[in-house]
């Protein structure tokens, strides 16, 4: 959850929701996500909602949080009432793996109490490889975690260093057997790729390492030069070079074969998994309109259309959970033509496609040319769905912006 908060509505101090946003809730899967913004030190081109411990000042603590989190659970089951079962539980941040795994168990158990899982439930966490080992992934296991999620970002040394990451190259390969050795059936990695300094040949040995590791998901994600960060003002300074369009896109297409030549395919542009059941499910719900509550400082929420975001610093969020207030900061309620674009922006970044139906006149002209163009699947097309040529996904926000036009 980067970036600038949109100003919205205020959010009524019991938290609840319009009638509207209520309505369908049990058609939709439910998941939730848990921000946990603690960091051990700040990566420079990171502009996510985290905190160092020098950063976080008075009022907010990495040993009360967890129960902050278990009271907005508790606020979240009084606002919704009778929400389907949870299908998934993602902890992202930050670095959710600086809090321990008794405490990220104790949080699964208040899901699990005020929601119930699904059976399945996918229960993910982010992981930093310095943070965990054998022992902490054992740990996480046993408190009912499903999927590991290992920032490694590259691995070159050079590289890592640019980013300001802290872990040594292999160390999260490393943690990725220990995952498989812990039990989990599914380990994903997260790369970067058009870090200032690195080659293609850095690139090429960073998938290939990830692929060695085993896992059955990879995420891999070009470097955004975020404003306001460190890597924005080095670059400015003229101390590092912008990542170069023509590059990354290069990286995306070395990238894409390597994967699938691997037996990971494409399910979401930034997104590779080994089989359908790799496919991380709680970030499917994002981009399938599907409902979830965010808990915790800067989290979004969106069930049926109502979107709203919490207070972003932690000492603003433990004052609100110790006044038995909501969180919430802002919402807007979505029109339905807001929803339909939205729709049609995410479900276009995925595999399966864009169903040519939810697309207006012009849209579907604008399909029509995609398709004649080269950048989307003309078999699919005339099946009635837009789905993205590997050409098409190097450029889909363009393709996007004409479909919504
Ligand atoms: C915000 S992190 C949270 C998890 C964990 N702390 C980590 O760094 O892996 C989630 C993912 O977002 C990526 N990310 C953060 N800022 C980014 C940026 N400016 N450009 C591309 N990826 C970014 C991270 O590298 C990471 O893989
Ligand atoms: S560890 Fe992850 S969340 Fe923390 S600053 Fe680095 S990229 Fe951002």
């Amino acid at each position: 959850m980067p970036g600038a908060v949109p100003a919205g509505e205020p959010v009524p101090a019991d938290g609840s929701l319009p009638a509207s946003a209520l309505a369908g809730l049990a058609e939709r899967p439910f998941g939730l996500y848990v921000h946990v913004p603690f960091c051990q030190s700040r990566c420079g081109y990171c502009d996510f909602n985290t905190y160092t411990a020098a950063e976080l000042g008075g009022g907010a603590s990495r040993r009360s949080y967890p129960g902050q989190v278990i009271e907005e659970i508790r606020l979240a089951r009084r606002v919704l009432g009778a929400a389907p079962p949870a299908s998934s539980i993602f902890f992202g941040g930050g670095t959710p793996t600086l809090l321990a795994p008794a405490d990220l168990a104790a949080i699964i158990r208040a899901v699990r109490g005020e929601f119930g899982l699904a059976p399945d439930a996918e229960i993910t966490v982010e992981a930093n490889p310095e943070t965990v080992d054998e022992r902490v992934l054992a740990g996480l296991r046993a408190g009912g975690v499903t999927r590991l999620s290992l920032g490694m970002q590259s691995a070159a040394e050079h590289v890592l260093a640019v980013l300001d990451r802290v872990h040594q190259p292999g160390r999260p390969e490393r943690c990725a057997r220990w995952a498989r050795e812990a039990g989990f059936e599914h380990v994903s990695l997260d790369l970067i790729y058009g870090t200032p300094g690195e080659t293609d040949a850095d690139w090429r040995a960073s998938v290939e390492a990830a692929l060695a590791a085993g896992p059955d998901h990879i995420s891999a994600y070009a470097l955004i030069v975020e404003d306001g960060t460190r890597l924005a003002a080095r670059i400015r300074r003229g101390e590092l070079p912008a990542p170069d369009d023509d590059v990354l896109a290069d990286r995306y297409l070395a990238a894409d074969r390597l994967l699938t030549a691997a037996g990971l395919d494409w399910y979401e542009i930034s997104n590779w998994a080994a089989t359908a059941a790799a496919r991380c499910r709680h970030n499917l719900l994002y981009w399938t309109g599907g409902n979830w509550w965010g808990a915790g400082p800067g989290a979004h929420s969106h069930v049926g259309g109502t979107r709203w975001w919490n207070v972003r610093h932690p000492a603003a969020y433990a004052r609100r959970m110790a006044a038995g207030r909501s969180p919430g900061q802002g919402r807007e309620v979505l029109t339905g033509q807001e929803r339909r674009t939205e729709d049609i922006l995410l479900r276009t970044r995925l595999a399966e496609g864009c169903p040519v139906a939810l697309l207006s006149g012009a849209g579907q002209r604008a399909a029509g040319d995609a398709a004649a163009r080269g950048l989307a699947v003309p078999a699919a097309h005339q099946a009635g769905r837009l789905v993205l040529t590997r050409r098409g996904r190097l450029l889909a926000d363009s393709v996007v912006r004409d479909l919504t036009d």
